[in-house]
């Protein structure tokens, strides 16, 4: 039996607008195994980013349950929430979403700092080897505003794993790059799921970006309309 790290059942989700409530989710259910990568598409407004902002606790299901790693997300503190996106989620955007006026090493280094979990030479030490992994130690003292968009989101991955999560979220993380370096990035991610078994949900709109993922999840108007899974005689990853 697979290990399962989400769960996602019957979840519905509006907003407000004035007072007319807008659907964004209307039953989503959802399982994914730990060490899976999943990928979700789907026409824009089809409710794919609501759907990662539920999973990381960024707002609340109307109806429904999600579970992550076993334990019930709905309707925690707002410390538990806080803990949980800091220890068992890493968050890519497509606008890579840096602090300015901290450099790439500092970036990097802010999540540690917050969790507080290493000692300050610790916390140095594994900045250096993350900085390394995405391939960037030449370029720790730069901020982002000398970083190309390539090199801003290998930063952004590398802020993402700083905790070491086991579970990498991604909005579009590649729809801000050309398509050799969101190649490069989609290669790096696949890596870090193949080498690291992080499980990984992500959404994108290119399909040549979809093919790295086990499953690709399709939406539209708020529901899970089908899914398709990796041949797996398929040479590719
Ligand atoms: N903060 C919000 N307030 C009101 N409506 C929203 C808000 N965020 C999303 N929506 C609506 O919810 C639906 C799904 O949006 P979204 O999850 O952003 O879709 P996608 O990421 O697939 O483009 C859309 O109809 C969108 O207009
Ligand atoms: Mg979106």
């Amino acid at each position: 039996m697979t290990d399962s790290i989400i769960q996602v059942d019957n979840v519905h989700k509006s907003y407000l607008m004035g007072k007319e409530a807008v659907p964004a989710l209307r039953g989503v259910s959802l399982n994914v195994s730990r060490g899976e990568m999943v990928c979700l598409m789907g026409p824009s407004g089809s409710g794919k980013t609501t759907l990662l902002n539920l999973l990381g606790g960024l707002d609340e299901p109307g109806r429904g349950h999600i579970t992550i790693e076993g334990q019930n997300i709905v309707s925690l503190s707002e410390e538990k929430i806080a803990r949980l996106r800091l220890h068992k989620l890493g968050f890519i955007f497509q606008t890579f979403n840096l602090l300015s006026n901290f450099t790439a090493f500092e970036n990097i280094e802010a999540p540690m700092v917050l969790s507080g979990k290493l000692k300050r030479k610790e916390r140095k030490e594994r900045t250096k080897q993350l900085l390394e992994q995405v391939g960037l130690i030449d370029r720790m003292d730069h901020y982002p505003s000398e970083l190309s968009g390539g090199q801003q989101q290998r930063v952004a991955i590398a802020r993402a794993l700083a905790n070491d999560p086991p579970i990498i979220i991604g909005d579009e993380m590649t729809g801000d790059l050309d398509s050799q370096t969101g190649f490069e990035v989609m290669t790096l991610i696949r890596q870090l799921n193949q080498e690291q078994n992080k499980t990984v949900i992500f959404v994108t709109h290119d399909p040549r970006m979809a093919e790295f993922a086990d499953r690709t999840i399709n939406m539209l108007d708020g529901v899970i309309y089908n899914e398709t899974r990796r041949n797996d005689n398929d040479p590719k990853g």
